[in-house]
């Protein structure tokens, strides 16, 4: 069984390491956008648009089941996908329930994108499981950057993880928060730069919980059979992001451009 893992960016690998942990046996694939990232700055209808355009870009029957590894894509554009796509769809989101249950203070904090903080799927999600808790939100592009130069090697700037951390602890009452909600998945990648600022709080990655979604959708035993590890990105990767994929497993590596197909 082929999963396609669609996020902007890197982001998605963070989400790949708890479903590779879970699920061994089956084929994992990746859509990422480079040349239109981040997403989180982006407009519903540019998002729609240009998401529509990446999936049809796609070879037909590449994957059986795709997950939205994108909390900025899921919260914005999931029934856009779900009506586009044959296969199943499983979608990323903040996740406000399990943290409203875990939080004893019952102040917790999510950082995500800003398109996610002002979307109202955030807002649905907190009317719906936050009520009777204080949530502070912070939207942040920078640590998206951050964590994709993380990732290709680049040095941390810890003045502007500070900085991102205390735009969310020094709002009213963000001296209780005991949770933080990792609302973008690039954010994994930046626990430990953020616990240097953030030393009280428990971080929620929604990392297992879709590992374990992805359970309902597969047959008992789960699949076997062995299939190319693709990756298709829109620009073409550098060596240390091929590199990267490597070291997930990736291995063999398609540029998608406007106008081409497969
Ligand atoms: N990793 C993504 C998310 O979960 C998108 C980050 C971005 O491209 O802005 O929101």
């Amino acid at each position: 069984m082929r999963v396609l893992i669609f996020d902007s960016g890197l982001g998605g690998l963070s989400i790949l390491k708890a479903l590779a942990m879970t699920w061994p046996t089956l084929t994992y694939r990746y859509l990422c956008d480079f040349a239109y990232s981040p997403y989180g700055d982006k407009s519903f209808a540019d998002l729609s648009k240009r998401v529509t355009w990446l999936f049809t870009s796609l070879p037909p029957h590449s994957f059986d089941l795709c997950i939205v590894a994108c909390n900025t894509a899921s919260t914005q554009i999931l029934e856009l996908l779900r009506k586009l796509l044959a296969t199943p769809v499983i979608g990323v989101v903040p996740g406000i329930k399990p943290a409203s249950e875990q939080s004893k203070t019952r102040v917790f904090g999510v950082l995500a994108t800003p398109a996610t903080i002002r979307g109202s799927y955030l807002k649905n999600l907190i009317d719906h499981h936050g009520q009777d808790c204080h949530i502070l939100q912070h939207g942040s592009l920078a640590l998206v950057r951050m964590a994709e130069a993380k990732l290709s090697g680049e040095p941390i700037d810890h003045a502007l993880v500070e900085k991102e951390a205390k735009a969310l602890s020094q709002q009213p009452l963000g001296e209780q928060m005991d949770i933080v909600v990792l609302g973008c998945t690039h954010f994994p990648f930046l626990v430990d730069e953020l616990t240097k600022f953030l030393p009280k709080v428990d971080f929620y990655d929604p990392a297992f919980a879709i590992a374990k979604r992805l359970g309902s959708f597969l047959p008992i035993p789960p699949p076997h059979k062995q299939d190319s590890r693709d990756v298709w990105s829109t620009t073409n990767l550098s060596k240390q992001q091929i590199k990267i994929f490597r070291q997930w497993g990736f291995d063999k590596f398609h540029t998608l451009e406007r106008g081409h197909r497969g």
